[in-house]
């Protein structure tokens, strides 16, 4: 490690080698597969894991979809989808070859039961023909409605093995799993007259990360940190998610039903904090993991603030200028109803009522056209109890004495995926003056590239291991914490505060922690 501000240099297992089981064999069939999630994250992940060798050369990959294609066509998009690139640079011919011959594309109306038959045919053909078995990971990519339907439709044509039979069937399902407590419960109630929970995967691709997964392994890896995570030590805790990009083409039906506490709070950051604020697992393995999460997810609370307005910030982005490009207003985008009183920013004051974190603030923020795409855990020690250190620092013709500045332990989940310890050391002199550093721990370090979220999601599923997945309680205590204030939001037809684009939210969301006397971070990307 160094002790710089401007990187770093540590020890780096670089060439160490890598655990590899023998490859997975499953036919895996993405529901969905004309939507742009297959071309930008499935197919590319299943690429770099069969080019890994993590995935099996007899399993077919199966999408489906209502267009009429063939597997060429399909084959051909895909390619150009992925720019001819898979993680690791180019993709030969002689690799793409290889690995588009398991590419195949299947027409059916998921909505409706009569092309189920046929379609079971047609992918025992090509089951058959690679020589795969009938182990099968269905991925519903497809829009919420069409979850339940396409299972019972998988059900009447017998292609959910019970709990005796040899093969599995594993169900991918995608968020949002519900819009809110009720309906989330509803349709786990409902899939599970169809599926047990072990073949149910809800996804939270945050959860794939490294940097995510390993806040724990640095949390519960190592000895010195772990005894200062709690309140003796901790002033407050920020976390953010922030999105310099606007709505995607064709998102606006989606987003305007659903808005950054749903999109993004309600599972990725709600996440986030679970990983910094649970205890440490008796066992590393999902059951603990998911116990221990839900705790956390339990004992979250707005505290006694009163109304909800005084601890959650809605927010809407207006026109401005994101890294130095015009933007539009949320309101001007396309399918945006003009009086839309969806929130495209949220951020909230909210505690963890139990014996460690009690009285310890946690920030949280989300929003898109901010000024940077990043996504960090920042947590903010107390100062020194005396201040015995000072500097003259002077900034033109204005100089202030300034003393100790407090610790920060940053967890960069993206980009420049880093860990950072700031603290204080003497600026050489004759004097005792006192100066920032930071020691920085960035994943450059490890020359191997990172895997996609994705990647270890659909290993993880092929092999099995829902540990990095939601289990229904934990994405019901999640929704059962948002749902009031969706509720709230609703009842009083609450609007959205304005912030120009460009900007990192709205005044109010400030005034949030400027009435505690603390400020945000303005996180460089
Ligand atoms: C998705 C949201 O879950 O996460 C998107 O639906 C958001 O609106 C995205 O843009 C952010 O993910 P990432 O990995 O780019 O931080």
């Amino acid at each position: 490690m160094s002790t710089s501000d401007s990187g770093s240099t540590a020890d780096s297992p670089t060439d160490a080698p890598q655990f590899r089981p023998d490859p997975e064999t499953a036919s895996v069939i993405i529901f969905g597969a004309s939507g742009d999630l297959t071309a930008r994250k499935l197919l590319p992940a299943l690429y770099d894991l069969w080019n890994d060798g993590y995935l099996c050369d007899q399993s077919p990959i199966i999408g489906v979809a209502r267009r009429e294609k063939t597997d060429e066509g399909f084959r051909g998009e895909i390619f150009e989808a992925m720019n001819g690139q898979g993680r690791d640079g180019a993709i030969s011919p002689d690799q793409w070859e290889r690995f588009s011959k398991r590419l195949f594309y299947r027409q059916l109306d998921i909505a409706t039961a009569d092309g189920y038959p046929n379609f079971k045919k047609q992918l025992e053909e090509i089951e058959d023909a690679q020589g795969t078995g009938r182990n099968r990971i269905v991925y519903m990519a497809t829009s919420p409605d069409l979850f339940l339907p396409a299972i019972e439709h998988l059900g009447f044509v017998n292609m959910i093995p019970g709990r005796e039979s040899a093969q599995w069937l594993r169900v991918v399902f995608e968020k949002p799993f519900g819009h809110d407590l009720t309906s989330a419960q509803q349709l786990t109630d409902n899939l599970r007259r169809l599926l047990r929970e072990q073949q149910i995967y809800r996804i939270d691709h945050y959860l794939g990360k490294e940097t995510v997964q390993n806040i724990l392994l640095f949390r519960f890896g190592n000895s010195i940190f772990e005894p200062l995570l709690n309140r003796n030590h901790v002033d407050h805790i920020q976390i953010t998610v922030s999105e310099s990009q606007g709505l995607e083409r064709g998102r606006g039906g989606y987003y305007d039903n659903s808005g950054a506490l749903r999109d993004v709070l309600q599972n990725h950051v709600l996440q986030l904090l679970c990983l910094i604020a649970m205890e440490p697992p008796a066992l590393f393995n999902s059951v603990d993991l998911h116990e221990e999460k839900l705790k956390v997810l339990k004992a979250l609370s707005g505290g006694n603030k009163g109304d909800i307005t005084n601890w959650v910030v809605p927010g809407q982005y207006s026109a401005g200028s994101v890294e130095g490009k015009p933007a539009i207003s949320y309101l001007s985008e396309e399918r945006i109803p003009p009086d839309s009183r969806t929130e495209t920013f949220v951020a909230m004051k909210v505690q963890v009522d139990n014996w460690r974190w009690a009285g310890v603030p946690f920030y949280l923020r989300t929003g898109k056209r901010l000024p940077a795409r990043v996504s960090e855990i920042a947590v903010q020690f107390k100062l020194p109890p005396l201040n015995l250190f000072n500097t003259v620092e002077c900034d033109g013709n204005i100089c202030a004495l300034v003393g100790a500045q407090p610790n920060q332990l940053v967890f960069r989940i993206q980009p420049s995926e880093s860990i950072k310890l700031s603290f204080s050391t003497k600026r050489p002199g004759m004097q005792y003056q006192i100066h920032p550093v930071t020691m920085d721990f960035n994943y450059k370090t490890f020359t191997q590239p990172l895997p996609e979220a994705y990647e270890r999601l659909l290993l993880d599923v092929l092999r099995g291991d829902s540990t990095l997945f939601m289990r229904s309680d934990e994405l019901e205590a999640a929704w059962q914490f948002v749902t009031p204030i969706l509720d709230f939001w609703n009842r009083k037809k609450t609007l959205p505060e304005p912030y120009r684009s460009g900007s990192w939210g709205p005044r109010a969301a400030d005034q949030l922690l400027n009435n505690d006397g603390r400020s945000w971070r303005s996180p460089a990307p």
